[in-house]
């Protein structure tokens, strides 16, 4: 076969597989479903870039192997045999350095213009505005219009600009929902922001339970199960959700078990204690933390054990005490210092109380 021939072969192939790209423009095989305005240009670059180097690397390779086959050892050629020594050609030189040179001018000029829309670190006039804070190993989310804060779930409504401004209370974290393509990271000290408009619910996106968000930095023990729902819903769910949360308080001490188990779980769930402890009811899968399973017969063997460091004297102090300085006393064989103290401004005393009373209801 000719160097003609080889070279129009591969440019059918390269076709071949730059109109599958074109076909398939949603790319569902290498990229999740975009779910916000921000992905268009993200994806479209992404586009670029794949059709480019596609082209790239049929032609490298296919040159290679074709060479390797032309100048292939014959059996003819004596044993000390060399291969054909070639000199630099100026024109092919000159012409593989210009042409992706070009390429990537136009790809900085491309991406810059891509970073400048996405506006980065800026707080758009308009947007709402979500604060973020991550803390092993869960996520909590603010709402300062409403005041409603919520953790490991998170609510937006569909076609609203979001203003991210993202924090960590302890180690580096970062902020990842695949499915809007933008990642920040979450760090002590700083205020990070992210805009991000998300077009289109979670169940129009293929998520029944709500996109995922997930920790993108390695943070510790519970890294892999620092993971948050995002849902995403239309302008009339958004308004019955937000009134839904103004208006559910604490059930008082004496409500009946299965309403203290119903807002108990509420606030275990919704405060990440599912991250890092094990709680059936609750769907607790952490292993960070001592398992909460039969806490009510368990505590008491604790406050009596001689190694026991803490101040409390009956179950509900040390539960107390375990959320508000959890490590005046750790059990032992689990890390001192991984378990962040919690705020009333985090859990308040009521929403303690019956998550206390949930915990107490746990006897296997
Ligand atoms: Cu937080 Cu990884």
């Amino acid at each position: 076969m000719t160097f003609g021939r080889i070279t129009a072969l591969l440019g059918v192939i390269t076709a071949f597989f730059v109109a599958l790209i074109l076909m398939y423009p949603d790319m569902r095989w290498a990229l999740p479903v975009a779910a916000s305005e921000q992905a268009i240009g993200i994806d479209f670059l992404f586009r670029l870039m794949l059709i480019v180097s596609t082209g790239i690397f049929i032609f490298v390779q296919g040159f290679l192997i074709y060479f390797v086959w032309l100048y292939r050892r014959r059996p003819e050629d004596p044993e000390d045999a060399i291969g054909r020594n070639l000199h630099g050609d100026n024109r092919l030189e000159i012409a593989w350095t210009v042409a992706p040179a070009l390429f990537l001018v136009v790809l900085t000029i491309l991406s810059y213009s891509e970073l400048q829309d996405l506006k980065l670190d800026e707080v758009v006039p308009g947007s709402h505005l979500v604060k973020v804070e991550a803390y092993q190993f869960a996520w909590s989310f603010t709402h300062p219009d409403t005041g409603i804060s919520e953790a490991n779930v998170l609510t937006l409504q569909k076609d609203v600009p979001v203003t991210f401004e993202i924090t960590s209370r302890d180690v580096n974290h970062a902020f990842w929902v695949p499915e809007f393509r933008l990642k920040q990271d979450a760090t002590n000290g700083f205020y990070r922001r992210i805009n991000i408009t998300p077009n289109m619910t979670h169940q129009e996106g293929g998520y029944p339970d709500g996109f995922p968000l997930r920790c993108a930095e390695l943070c510790g023990a519970g890294h892999s199960v620092m993971l948050a729902k995002v849902h995403v819903l239309e302008a009339n769910e958004y308004q019955a959700w937000q009134v839904e949360k103004l208006s559910s308080a604490a059930p008082s001490p004496d409500a009946s078990p299965e309403e203290i188990a119903e807002y108990g779980i509420e606030v275990y769930q919704n405060n990440g204690c599912i991250g890092c402890h094990v709680l059936d009811v609750a769907g607790g899968v952490g292993a960070v933390g001592p398992t909460h399973n039969g806490l009510a017969n368990t505590i008491q063997e604790r406050i009596n054990d001689p190694a026991y460091a803490g101040s409390a004297t009956t179950v509900e102090e040390y539960l107390i005490e375990s959320v508000r300085e959890p490590n005046a006393y750790v059990v032992e064989g689990f890390n001192p210092g991984l378990m962040q103290p919690y705020t009333t401004e985090q859990i308040s005393d009521e929403d303690l109380q019956i998550l206390i009373l949930m915990l107490l209801q746990q006897q296997q």
